[in-house]
């Protein structure tokens, strides 16, 4: 007799069913031989917003979400972002390992080699109004770069596979930055590829053809944790989309548009812009209580509190905090850091955020650390963007690989009219 079983009985007809358990999960499918007759179709789970469902399996990036644990492939993320860089754990997310000298040096230069842009797609960016949000200028060019490179559309070959993910990560903070340029109407930085990651993009938004131009390391530093930090975060709305859009087996940069579509709204990455601009409306510490009482009544939320997955304090907010005071160094303190810090104080003593569980996440001191560094509020999505491409691509083709996946194609429970006759339009009353 297999243990790892869940018995049910159905009360509608008496029967008893053994239904397996691999990795304290019951295969959905299995339900369906819960029938009342033969030809019923079985029964199905009902799970809206996927509360608890597992979508797939993975090995990419674990989560504790009561005990604040993240780790990519195994590292925990405190000591990634002492250690490493936000390329070197690109790597790790997409190859499972940590690389070698030599293979940090090649992966390094196939991606920086790849920040130059199509000509045809920089005509594309500079064709936005001079107000079109960032967000929507890098989606839609990433949308756009499926029809520069069709063969991206093989997606069973591993090596035009490996190609694309080259492209997406050099081009995008190319993207970003010329995105950004346009809007203020300054000529394009073209890419200077002899420079690192973040310092090449730091570069490519600033550079004003000084004699002496240096990014300052702390802040090419402090940008390379963040993205560091937001490389990857198991199956959140953004991913999910990468992997259903992705099933379908279409070219990765129309999977990843649609992942970073996901990502613009403002309960996922568009939180970060949405604190900025709570905290700016709030305006001072004194303001406060007033604004925790709203929110409890219901009429908004806090935005940058609570997670889907944590119900402690998301780790990757613990290590932002520090950052910040890297870049404060250089910039000069955020005034509406006392507004952060007396707000994260207030809530985390207050009976309604300690019942519902609710912590700081990520994007709570994050807008504040990119506003310090002179970003527009509208680019703090795009800055999520760049570095969730990896953990996008990381999860991409784990699904292409993994056997077990097909189509995604939820089922749904219809609650709509039965069959009925068509009346004809001159016969239809009014509403
Ligand atoms: N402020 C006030 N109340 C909240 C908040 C909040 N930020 N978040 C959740 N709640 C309450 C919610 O009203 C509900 O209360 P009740 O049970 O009394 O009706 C309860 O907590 C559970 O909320 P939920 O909406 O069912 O939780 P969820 O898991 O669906 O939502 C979330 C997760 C992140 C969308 C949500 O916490 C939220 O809207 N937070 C603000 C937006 C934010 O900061 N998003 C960034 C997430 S981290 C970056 C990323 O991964 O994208």
């Amino acid at each position: 007799m297999n243990n790892d079983t869940l018995t049910i009985t159905d009360n509608r007809t008496g029967d008893s069913y053994d239904i397996e358990l691999h990795d304290g999960c019951i295969r959905a499918p299995d339900l369906r031989r819960i029938k009342l007759h033969p030809d019923d179709f079985g029964v199905m789970s009902y799970d809206p917003a996927f509360m608890n469902t597992a979508a797939c399996s993975s090995s990419i990036t674990y989560i504790d979400g009561e005990k604040s644990i993240l780790r990519y492939r195994g590292y925990p993320i405190e000591e990634l972002a002492e250690k490493s860089s936000f390329l070197e754990c690109a790597y790790l997310l997409i190859y499972g390992e940590l690389p070698t000298a030599e293979q940090l040096d090649h992966w390094t230069t196939r991606i920086m080699r790849h920040t130059y842009l199509h000509e045809n797609l920089v005509r594309i960016i500079e064709s936005f109004r001079y107000d079109a949000h960032p967000m929507g200028i890098l989606i839609s060019s990433v949308a756009a770069m499926s029809t520069f490179h069709p063969k991206a559309r093989n997606v069973d070959d591993p090596r035009v596979r490996e190609k694309q993910v080259w492209r997406i990560l050099g081009k995008l903070p190319t993207i970003a930055a010329f995105a950004y340029r346009v809007r203020i109407g300054r000529p394009n930085n073209y890419p200077d590829i002899s420079r690192g990651y973040a310092d090449n993009f730091l570069y490519m938004l600033d550079y004003m053809n000084e004699r002496d131009y240096e990014v300052p390391e702390p802040l090419s530093r402090a940008l390379d944790v963040l993205f560091l930090l937001h490389a990857d975060h198991e199956q959140n709305c953004s991913t999910a989309t990468m992997r259903a859009v992705g099933s379908s087996r279409v070219d990765p940069y129309s999977a990843l548009a649609a992942a970073a579509a996901a990502l613009f709204g403002p309960l996922h990455g568009g939180a970060n812009e949405a604190v900025l601009r709570m905290l700016e409306q709030i305006g001072s510490v004194s303001a406060i209580p007033r604004y925790i009482e709203r929110v409890k009544k219901g009429e908004f939320r806090l935005m940058g509190f609570g997670h889907r997955i944590y119900t402690s304090y998301d780790p990757r907010a613990t290590i932002i905090k520090q950052v910040a005071e890297d870049v404060f160094a250089v910039t000069g303190t955020n005034p509406l850091i006392e507004i952060a810090l007396e707000l994260e104080r207030i809530a985390l003593n207050d009976e309604y955020f300690i019942a519902h569980k609710l912590y700081p996440n990520v994007d709570f001191y994050s807008g504040i650390i990119l506003q310090a560094m002179r970003f527009p509020t509208d680019m703090f999505p795009v800055l999520f963007a760049i570095p969730r491409a990896a953990g996008w691509l990381a999860q991409w083709i784990e699904m292409l690989n993994d056997p077990a996946q097909k189509i995604a194609r939820p089922r749904q429970i219809y609650t709509g009219q039965e069959k009925r006759t068509y009346v004809p339009i001159e016969e239809r009353a009014a509403a």
